[in-house]
């Protein structure tokens, strides 16, 4: 395939407990969680439709309904807001329903790991390559969506499945998905090992698989064989390191800045960067933000 390929469908996990954002994920998908005015999925699936992406598979569990209904068109609110004149607000909404585009809904019955939830896509995958976004690692691509940065060393990598990675201090390698491999281009590895949740003093490097993913089909009879971990659950990782026995697979340190907001505070972290640079409310948020600091709270 050559340079600048497209991502035609891209599936979202979102079927996840969302234990660290408890309690509120009680009964609403950590998905929804707005930053600023926009829930942490929409962000997704505007990075997927920017990568030219007209197939979007949400894999959803219990408590995930808002999420369908989200981009599902909300006829009550858009009469209300025709009513009234409220022209701005109508153009809001209507937009969080993204054009030229199918969005498929998967349940997937019990929470058996981000694998088995890729897997639960199956049925609905072509012979073409996917992306995978996980919702909850927001990323400002800054110049370029990730995806789309992501496309295109796809691309030029001839077709190969690719691996977002970003380098985290070492003690933090117990939370990812680690590679190893050698670097062949800037910011571009060749992968020739992938670990879950490594302990920091086994981990192969710092370099940790985010929440981005090109996958060639093969993964899915890959998937479709991988046991189940201690926990029960099927890592997506298992199914990289066998993949990669058989095809070239690369990671690409993608220019832009993550937010981890599946936790706290890296949803705080994410809200102040966002709300700073927001075209209404950056400059009296800053202004709050320094009333802030200056009184040393
Ligand atoms: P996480 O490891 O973040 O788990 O899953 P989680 O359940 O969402 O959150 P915590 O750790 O309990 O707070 C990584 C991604 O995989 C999806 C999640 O929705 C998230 O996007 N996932 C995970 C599934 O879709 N199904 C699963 O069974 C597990």
């Amino acid at each position: 395939m050559a340079g600048g390929a497209q991502i035609r469908t891209v599936v979202f996990p979102v079927a996840g407990l969302g234990t660290r954002f408890l309690p509120a994920t009680k009964a609403s998908p950590k998905e929804m969680l707005p930053v600023v005015d926009k829930p942490l999925i929409q962000y997704a699936v505007e990075e997927a439709v920017a990568a030219g992406a007209t197939n979007l598979v949400f894999i959803t569990g219990r408590t995930k309904r808002a999420i369908e209904d989200h981009f599902d068109t909300a006829y009550e609110l858009e009469h209300e807001l025709e009513e009234k004149g409220k022209h701005a607000l109508l153009e809001l909404v209507r937009a969080t329903v993204p054009k030229g585009v199918n969005c498929i809904y998967i349940r997937q019955g019990e929470p058996l790991g981000l694998g088995h939830a890729v897997h639960c896509a199956r049925p609905v995958i072509g012979r073409e390559p996917i992306g995978v976004i996980l919702a909850d690692d927001l990323i400002d691509g800054e110049r370029e969506p990730v995806l789309s940065q992501m496309a295109a060393v796809h691309g030029e990598s001839g077709g190969c499945s690719v691996l977002g990675v970003e380098r985290v201090p070492r003690d933090e390698t117990d939370r990812y998905g680690v590679v190893s491999g050698e670097p062949v281009a800037d910011g571009i590895t060749e992968v020739t090992g992938i670990v879950e949740k490594p302990a920091p003093e086994q981990a192969p490097s710092n370099l940790a698989v985010v929440g981005r993913y090109i996958l060639t089909p093969a993964i899915f009879d890959l998937l479709a064989e991988t046991a189940p971990d201690h926990r029960g659950e099927i890592q997506l990782t298992d199914a990289i390191a066998a993949l990669l026995q058989m095809e070239r697979v690369v990671a690409y340190e993608f220019n832009g800045v993550r937010y981890d907001c599946g936790n706290k505070l890296g949803y705080l972290q994410a809200t102040v960067a966002y709300g700073m640079r927001h075209p209404e409310l950056g400059e009296p948020f800053k202004a709050y933000l320094r009333g802030v600091a200056g009184a040393g709270h």
